[in-house]
């Protein structure tokens, strides 16, 4: 097997060759080896390959393989994810894809931008308040899930409730990737999943006429588009899908600024360029990491020989730093061409927050360049997160001298 399959196979495996270290992996496979093959998978990082089986309906998106310890403990998360849209059967997939993109469009989601700023500048006023702290714990972390709260009209005073169970169904997932830690600090157990389950399905047969998007997705159910129980599962399901990866969005966006301190200055003085400034920071460091698919058929293309049951990685962390697509890929540069990266996905799955993800990164953006002078990133000794989806530093010291933060 060659060195560099060797090293693919190692990130899959272990979380020590994850963190950081992985950019340089992702950086060279696009050339060195755009299709790596283990046994039954096949991994794609070329992006011409990565975004042409992206939308290949032989390809779909299998359920985790959850560990005997998960299927255990948590028997009725195991199923809510088997049964959530993005592993339904494709015609499923379609039309709750459809019910859900409506809602996410970039025109739905503008009406949250002053709800949303105003959710940025109090999380980061109370971190200045204390002149600074963790950005990821203390703003990347809550703010994706606050403004899910916010999109389903939820009280103030459930979503800190909210926040832990977005926290524990995190800590199950992460836990049934190979290398994955045992469910984090605060597994969800069954008991309180369930809870969870019945104070999403009490919302849901409460609320009606509203502009929230329960009230929507319970007149697309009137509609006869979606049932009660899909309903329930496709809110659960958001406090999964619009949280970690806005997280660490949010934070390898700040990374890329501190590193390029030319291109943050410049922002102080116009934060107009903020959503490419985001754009160009989740192409260079790529959120989540990869896409996983099942072949339902024979798919021969080019060097590829798929055979149906094969499992296919399209790697969008590496696919982004292709250099046939994007010159002098390591480069942080926010003025490049948009729209070729990968970083939502591409095709089928496309991510449903597209325009949501960077809506929460202009808002963070905007407050800290209000800031004079700026905050500083203290990057030294960083931590980076070693799950296998997500690549991002898992804390980012922020200083805000308490002069600074009126
Ligand atoms: C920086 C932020 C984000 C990144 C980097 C991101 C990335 C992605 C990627 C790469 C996919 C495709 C996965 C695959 O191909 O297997 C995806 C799908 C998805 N994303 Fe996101 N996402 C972000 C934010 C959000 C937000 C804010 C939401 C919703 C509130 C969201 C909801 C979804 C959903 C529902 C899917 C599944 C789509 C489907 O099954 O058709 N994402 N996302």
């Amino acid at each position: 097997m060659p060195e560099i399959a060797h090293e693919v196979l190692e990130y899959l495996c272990s979380a020590e060759a994850r963190g950081e270290r992985a950019h340089d992996l992702f950086s060279r496979l696009p050339l060195r080896a755009p299709v790596v093959r283990l046994r039954r998978a096949w991994i794609v990082s070329g992006h011409g390959l990565v975004t042409s089986l992206a939308v290949n309906p032989g390809l779909v998106m299998p359920p985790p393989d959850f560990p005997a310890r998960t299927r255990a403990a948590s028997p009725g998360f195991v199923e809510f994810f088997r049964s959530s849209m993005s592993t339904r059967p494709a015609a499923d997939h379609r039309r709750l894809r459809g019910v859900l993109t409506k809602e996410f469009s970039g025109r739905a989601v503008e009406r949250l931008r002053a709800p949303i700023q105003a959710l940025a500048d109090r999380l980061i006023d109370r971190m200045a308040a204390r002149g600074g702290g963790d950005f990821v714990s203390e703003v990347a972390v809550p703010l994706p899930v606050l403004v899910t709260c916010t999109m389903l009209g939820l009280p103030e005073e459930d979503w800190d409730q909210v926040l832990r169970w977005a926290k524990a169904l995190t800590a199950h997932i992460h836990s049934s990737f190979p290398g994955g830690a045992e469910p984090g600090a605060d597994p969800m157990s069954e008991a309180e999943f369930a809870r969870m389950r019945d104070y999403v399905g009490d919302l849901v047969e409460r609320r009606r006429g509203g502009l929230d998007l329960v009230s929507r997705l319970n007149a697309a159910k009137e509609a006869g588009a979606i049932d009660h129980d899909e309903v329930v599962n496709l809110i659960m399901l958001l406090f999964m899908t619009g949280f970690d990866t806005v997280t660490v969005g949010l934070t390898n966006t700040l990374l890329c600024l501190h590193r390029n301190p030319g291109v943050a200055r410049a922002l102080r003085s116009d934060p107009g360029p903020a959503p490419a400034v985001f754009a160009e920071a989740v192409r260079l460091h790529t959120p989540t990491v990869m896409g996983a698919r099942v072949a339902t058929c024979d798919i021969r293309t080019g060097e590829l020989d798929i055979r149906a049951g094969d499992t296919v990685l399209l790697l969008y962390a590496a696919a982004n730093l292709d250099p046939a697509r994007f010159p002098d890929p390591l480069a942080y540069r926010p003025d490049r061409e948009r729209g070729a990266g990968v970083s939502f996905g591409h095709g089928t799955y496309f991510c449903v927050g597209a325009a949501l993800a960077p809506l929460q990164a202009e808002a963070v953006l905007r407050r800290l360049a209000r800031m004079t002078p700026a905050p500083v990133v203290d990057a030294t000794g960083l931590a980076w997160r070693d799950e296998l989806a997500f690549h991002g530093p898992a804390t980012l010291p922020l200083s805000i001298p308490a002069e600074v933060a009126a």
